[in-house]
């Protein structure tokens, strides 16, 4: 392989980086903010909606055992995340992780890669919240118009309130992180409020005999045909088994979504006021936070209502309605639109912080990594993306499309706990305010893990996501293989000259 593809770029560079004046982001945040950034973008769609798919299809009531097991998954690569976190507090989270350790086309795929799944998974949010605001507004006697309510049957809709959301986020996440922050902690009381609700009240509801049995029965499931087989069927003939022991990792993969976002916490490095410190904090805490309350409410939801009877879109406020408690029901539904509008603009945030690393090295153009004098935020970056998620919310139906986002995420925990083992190697001198326990066994758990999880998606869903790491290979050797900053100070080094900080622009 050519040298320059894997060109590594120093940490110290990296940190060097954050402190261009025009290229500064501003500091402030604490480690309290950023465990509620986490639990703001972590706890959505996943929690209010496929508890019940993943109850009702794969786990019955051990589906509380399924988040233990989705939530163990992420704790390993979360870990990874902290030491690297802490080492490197650098704004592109698992693209600048790898520029340290694997050299720059790995860095650019995976940095290509977080791009699509904060992208799709930003789109696919704020359609669930347009679902659900839809149907708020449906039990208060108004019917949006087919042409924009974004109807999959029926013919052409666009999402009108899907696009409007993003539009609107856009707009906050480009007046400042202080801002976005501040709105993150008015949501995130509210959805924790709602969830804890959900958990307390729901206990009074719980009869025994739903528990019974907590495992339900495996059942042999016929393998699914085209597309839709599951990548482990095709290679080696396993068939996924639903309930039974098996099919609580079955329903893992499942809930593997309501996981995502504690990964976002890295893309807020550069506006962390003591980002070693804090970081590993935010990682941590919030995972484990929305962990407990995952699975207090699938134990207390599958209590509630018997699994074979949990609704597939609404499972939680639905649990309440089939229980005659409406108000509830309706308490949960405001809860999740809150939550989910949380998750939307924390996501677009961290793409747009990573697609501004991936600018200020050159591999993606300079432009968009000028913050902006008075807001100090990637303002350019932070348009184009929005537009283009605002579209994508708009006008694509994105179900299918939401499992690219799962392995788009278990790609990204792959690469940086392999990361962490050869940054142990490479650069063993560089202070570490935290260390992941015992390497390497935790990362090759990790990367053991999250690789079994994507051989349980779909073929479509890898031959969707290989189609976009090579679109992503053909932009980097038409664009940022010949713009990198590290490459043109490389070149101008050999051809005698003086390496230019500025080269690239
Ligand atoms: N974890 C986020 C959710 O469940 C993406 O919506």
């Amino acid at each position: 392989m050519p040298r320059d593809l894997v060109r590594t770029k120093p940490v110290e560079q990296s940190i060097a980086d954050t402190h261009e004046p025009q290229h500064e982001l501003k500091r402030t945040l604490g480690a309290l903010d950023l465990t509620v950034f986490g639990v703001g973008v972590i706890i959505g769609t996943g929690i209010f909606v496929l508890t019940g798919t993943a109850a009702k299809n794969n786990a019955g009531p051990a589906v509380a055992l399924s988040f233990a097991a989705a939530g163990v998954v992420c704790a390993l690569a979360a870990l990874c995340y902290a030491e690297f976190a802490s080492t490197v507090p650098v704004a592109g989270s698992a693209y600048i992780f790898a520029y340290s350790t694997l050299g720059e086309l790995p860095a650019w795929i995976i940095g290509w890669d977080l791009v699509l799944e904060l992208a799709l998974g930003s789109a696919v949010v704020a359609v669930g919240w347009s679902g659900y605001v839809q149907s708020l507004l449906e039990s208060g006697g108004v019917t949006l118009p087919h042409a924009i309510s974004g109807a999959a049957t029926g013919g052409w809709s666009f999402n009108l309130l899907a696009a409007l959301l993003v539009a609107l986020l856009t707009g906050v996440i480009l007046i400042g992180m202080h801002l976005s922050a501040e709105i993150t902690r008015v949501i995130v009381a509210i959805k924790v409020t709602v969830v804890l609700v959900v958990i307390v009240a729901g206990l009074f509801f719980i009869k025994a005999d739903n528990y019974s049995p907590f495992i339900p029965p495996a059942k042999e499931v016929a393998g699914k045909s085209g597309g839709q087989s599951p990548l482990i069927q095709v290679l080696f003939g396993y068939t996924p088994t639903d309930f039974g022991v098996m099919g609580i990792f079955t329903a893992a993969a499942v809930v593997f979504f309501a996981f995502i976002g504690f990964d976002v916490v890295a893309t807020a490095a550069e506006e962390t006021r003591n980002p070693q410190h804090d970081l590993p904090r935010g990682i941590l805490g919030s995972l484990l936070i929305c962990t407990v309350l995952y699975m207090a409410v699938a134990l207390v939801v599958t209590g509630m209502q018997n699994y074979t009877e949990l609704s597939s879109d609404a499972p939680l406020s639905d649990a309440f309605k089939a229980v005659g408690q409406h108000a509830f029901a309706d308490i949960i539904d405001v809860g999740a639109v809150a939550g989910l509008t949380s998750v939307t603009m924390i996501l677009l945030l961290g793409q747009s912080r990573v697609f501004f690393a991936m600018s200020r090295d050159g591999l993606l153009p300079r432009t968009f990594s000028t913050v902006h004098p008075r807001f100090r935020t990637p303002t350019r970056a932070i348009v184009l993306l929005g537009l283009v998620v605002a579209v994508l919310a708009g006008l694509i139906p994105l179900e299918e499309l939401s499992e690219l986002v799962n392995i788009g995420t278990l790609f990204a925990f792959v690469v940086v706990s392999v990361g962490v083992v050869i940054l142990r190697h490479t650069r063993p001198d560089l202070p570490r305010a935290f260390r992941c326990p015992w390497v390497p066994v935790v990362p090759i758990l990790s990367v053991m893990a999250c690789l079994w999880l994507m051989l349980n998606l779909p073929v479509a869903t890898w031959w969707r996501f290989l189609v976009w790491m090579v679109v992503g290979f053909v932009v980097y050797f038409l664009y940022g293989r010949g713009h990198s900053r590290i490459g043109l100070a490389d070149r101008a080094r050999d051809a005698g000259g003086a390496p230019s900080a500025d080269s690239g622009r």
